[in-house]
């Protein structure tokens, strides 16, 4: 069972408050009966609840990808700081969007959402092992001696043990970085604990997604091949 006004925003009917306005108006009915109670429970599988004397499906799953700018916190709602769904376009701010895991309020890059609960769930359980690529700037350079403590599984400063993961140096001071868990920090403690402190860091990569020309700010829906990629890679 959920909330009718949940329900009517979730499958498109709009805002939270246009879902207001027609209930008030009388233009939606549950089992054939007007019902002008937002907080009335439903239940779509076994209910018709119509707008207008049309049926509402039921909510149409979506997953969406932000290229998040540093200065959002990973938060559905946060007293102090700017939260990455300011960044949703009004037209998805009704759609019951969640993120799928997290970044850094100072990382930028690759950030999916979802109103899929089961499919959040299976993207986010640390046994999925899935690849997470990150582009860091950091202090120092990378020598072969970091590469192979990488790939070997750090010990960080507070005993916290990861994972083999992929380090590739790039430059002076610019490195790849492959893991596949999402421990707190992991990027930046794992390179710190080398004696690289990251200046700047960007997801680029999740699973066989990737951030492409995805301008900074914006966010874009999945096609249905990266959905399927997204079902396949992240098993
Ligand atoms: N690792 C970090 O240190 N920060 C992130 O935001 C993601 C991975």
């Amino acid at each position: 069972m959920e909330r009718l006004d949940k329900f009517l925003c979730g499958s498109g009917a709009g805002t939270r408050s246009q879902v207001k306005e027609l209930l008030k108006a009388g233009r939606v009915t549950v089992d054939g009966k007007t019902e002008r109670d937002p907080g009335r429970k439903v239940d779509p599988a076994a209910q018709e609840i119509c707008l207008d004397g049309g049926a509402l499906g039921a909510k149409r799953r979506m997953v969406v990808m932000l290229n998040k700018p540093a200065g959002f916190v990973t938060a559905t709602e946060d007293r102090q700081e700017k939260t990455v769904m300011e960044l949703l376009p009004e037209n998805l701010r009704h759609m019951d969007l969640k993120p799928v895991g997290r970044l850094d309020k100072e990382t930028e890059g690759l950030l999916l959402f979802t109103n899929d609960g089961a499919l959040l769930h299976r993207l986010i359980a640390p046994k999925k092992r899935v690849e997470k690529e990150y582009y860091a700037r950091h202090e120092g350079q990378a020598a072969p001696e970091d590469v192979a403590a990488f790939e070997k599984g750090l010990t960080l400063a507070d005993g916290t043990v990861c994972l083999p993961a992929v380090l590739m140096p790039l430059g002076p001071g610019e490195s790849l970085v492959t893991v596949v868990e999402g421990k707190y920090h992991q990027v930046r403690r794992m390179l710190a604990s080398r004696g690289m402190r990251v200046t700047y860091l960007e997801r680029r990569r999740e699973g066989g997604l990737t951030l492409g020309a995805l301008p900074r700010g914006t966010v874009r829906e999945l096609t249905d091949e990266e959905l399927g990629e997204l079902e396949d890679g992240f098993q």
